[in-house]
């Protein structure tokens, strides 16, 4: 889950690496590094810390020369210490490698390569330069010597490498982690994705796996493990650099909240006839199932409430990371709607791979143009939201249940009702933002010494409690969990003490009075109640209004003051909600 990023061309390429970097920070940012190649000598800096911090004490964008890699890691093998940082070294520090992925066979290769050349990281990576200074020693070039070493690698890899026998050139190769080439005029970049390098350019080469890759200037050739050359078109990508950057607000979660009536209009952009043929697969489809982690997962509950309630069509959402494990079940008759906003979830990459090797179909609901996820698809619905940097979900969330209301409306013929409902909803959105986004601060400062937050709800609203908790927990540092509300008086009832927050989302809809019912049990023990509903109720410590809508859309509305809650009380600790600790945004290990 590192960032990793390569410059080859005329200009100074230390600070193009350095910007790139910071543009990959959503990654991992346990520590950095930079190595550039100048006039044949290698030279590197890397140490502990976020990209910011590591270029304060070392002036990272100082290194000369035309060509370099750099690294922002997400720890995985061996502590967060500056031996331990990226980028890793042969023994003659004539060969730079960075490394974003989990080299499963490190062991048995650093106990050979032990015996010749001496490790000074605890990281898997090491080895990596090691074997290609074997192969090189034996008169490879530096193309040659990484297409050997990867054969001998287990795992996922993206690896850029840089050798002082070769000035101007950088060679990468991938396997089940992403790297992408970026052609511009006189230069070219690779990277762990678009946005490091969207500013510089937007002609863009997507690296398969297997693939080996050299860049040289505005001069890119792929071969295949094989040696044999690959032809390939760089194709454009339509995201916007502004896309990624605050424009004027303190953290990218905010900026994300805020434009997601935005994204929800985006969203709707969408061939009409995609999502019907996608909804007509749903309905033929003997065995429909949804899976997703995290985020996504919560917004695939949501689609199968939507699938079941509008579409009349049972469905079935397993976890990602879970996915594969029911393999045996999944077959030609199945439909898989694996759902993702990156596009590289190792879990999720991993169950789909499986369920295609099994004959089933593959529709996927993505946001990142081009990832892994969407090119291994039948069919890709992309969210159209624009980069999120954020590493809590927000915007991609609505954006997917966007989709998922289009699915579910195009299944009984009513794709345009639907769009035009949407379209609405997304005006309500604003008011709902301005509204809650004036309150929630203040009331954040009251929750702020609480550490055990509980979120209820039933039927279509339950998937809202679960990601209402996820978000307090990863970027506020709560224990939070989201539940049923039925299940509460099945146990964790038990944990409910004075003045405990329970959050109810309680819309005034089929849900309300028998949520109702759990709230008065809750507040029979003593529990702070914070109600999200368009209807005041007495037994409110708090409310959080939201407006009124026709029942099904009430997750679209619902979920817009809880992320504001998250955020506001993340700030109000002294949190930073952008970068939470121990988190990364793609998560491309398993
Ligand atoms: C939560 C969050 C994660 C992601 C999860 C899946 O705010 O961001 O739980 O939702 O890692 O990521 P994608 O959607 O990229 O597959």
């Amino acid at each position: 889950m590192c960032g990793i990023i390569g410059y080859c061309g005329e200009k100074s390429a230390a600070p193009i690496v350095l910007e790139g970097l910071k543009r990959l920070e959503y990654r991992g940012y346990d520590s950095a590094g930079i190595a550039s190649l100048c006039d044949g000598r290698l030279l590197m800096k890397k140490d502990v810390g976020k990209i910011d911090e590591v270029n304060q004490k070392h002036n990272l964008g100082s290194l000369l020369g035309n060509t370099a890699i750099g690294h922002t890691r997400w720890a995985t093998h061996g502590g967060v210490t500056q031996d331990n940082a990226h980028p890793h070294c042969d023994c003659k520090r004539e060969i730079f490698v960075v490394h974003n992925g989990i080299i499963e066979n490190h062991q048995p290769l650093r106990h050979r390569l032990e015996r010749k050349y001496s490790f000074v990281s605890e990281t898997d990576s090491e080895v990596i330069p090691h074997l290609i200074r074997e192969f090189m020693d034996m008169g490879s070039s530096l193309e040659q010597a990484v297409c050997q070493a990867v054969k001998e690698l287990r795992g996922s890899y993206a690896i850029l490498a840089i050798s002082a026998s070769e000035p101007q050139k950088i060679v990468a190769a991938r396997k089940d982690s992403p790297l992408v080439v970026g052609i511009g005029s006189g230069e070219s970049f690779v990277a762990s994705d678009v946005l490091s390098f969207l500013k510089h350019t937007n002609r863009v080469i997507f690296v398969e796996d297997g693939e080996i890759v050299s860049l040289n200037n505005d001069k890119v050739t792929i071969h295949d493990g094989e040696g044999r050359q690959i032809p390939r078109e760089p194709q454009k990508v339509d995201w916007k650099w502004s896309g990624a950057t605050k424009q004027g607000y303190e953290f990218f979660m905010r900026k994300e909240i805020m434009e997601q009536p935005w994204a929800m209009r985006c969203a709707l952009m969408q061939d009409r006839g995609l999502i019907m043929e996608a909804a007509m697969d749903i309905l033929r489809t003997r065995q429909v199932v949804l899976t997703g982690c995290g985020t996504s997962r919560h917004a695939a509950l949501i689609g199968r409430y939507l699938f079941s309630k509008v579409g009349g069509k049972f469905s079935d959402v397993i976890m990602g990371s879970e996915f594969h494990h029911f393999s045996d079940s999944i077959h030609k008759d199945t439909l898989v709607i694996a759902v993702s906003q990156s596009g590289e979830t190792a879990d999720i990459l991993e169950g789909v791979k499986k369920a295609k090797a099994n004959g089933a179909t593959i529709l996927s609901i993505v946001n990142v143009v081009g990832s892994s996820l969407a090119r291994l698809s039948d069919k890709v619905v992309y969210l159209n939201c624009g980069p999120e940097i954020g590493v809590a979900a927000t915007k991609s969330f609505v954006s997917e249940l966007v989709i998922f209301y289009l699915l579910a409306f195009a299944m009984i013929n009513q794709l345009r009702e639907g769009m035009r409902a949407i379209k609405s909803l997304s005006l309500l959105t604003r008011k709902n933002l301005n509204h809650n986004g004036a309150i929630s601060p203040e009331l954040a400062q009251g929750l702020k010494g609480k550490n055990d937050f509980y979120y209820i709800a039933r039927g279509i609203n339950f998937a809202t409690a679960m990601e209402a908790a996820l978000k307090a927990k990863e970027i506020a540092y709560v224990h939070a969990e989201g539940m049923p509300a039925g299940e509460l008086k099945h146990g964790t009832l038990a944990l409910i003490e004075q003045k405990t927050p329970v959050i109810a989302i309680c819309p005034a809809d089929y849900t309300f009075e028998e949520t109702m019912s759990n709230v008065a049990e809750a507040k029979a023990r003593g529990a702070f109640i914070i109600g999200v509903s368009d209807r005041n109720e007495e037994s409110f410590d708090e409310w959080l209004k939201i407006p009124t809508v026709e029942e099904v859309f009430y997750p679209l509305v619902s979920i817009v003051p809880l992320q504001l809650l998250a955020y506001d009380l993340a700030v109000a600790k002294g949190l930073d909600p952008d970068k939470p600790r121990n988190l990364a945004k793609s998560v491309t290990v398993k």
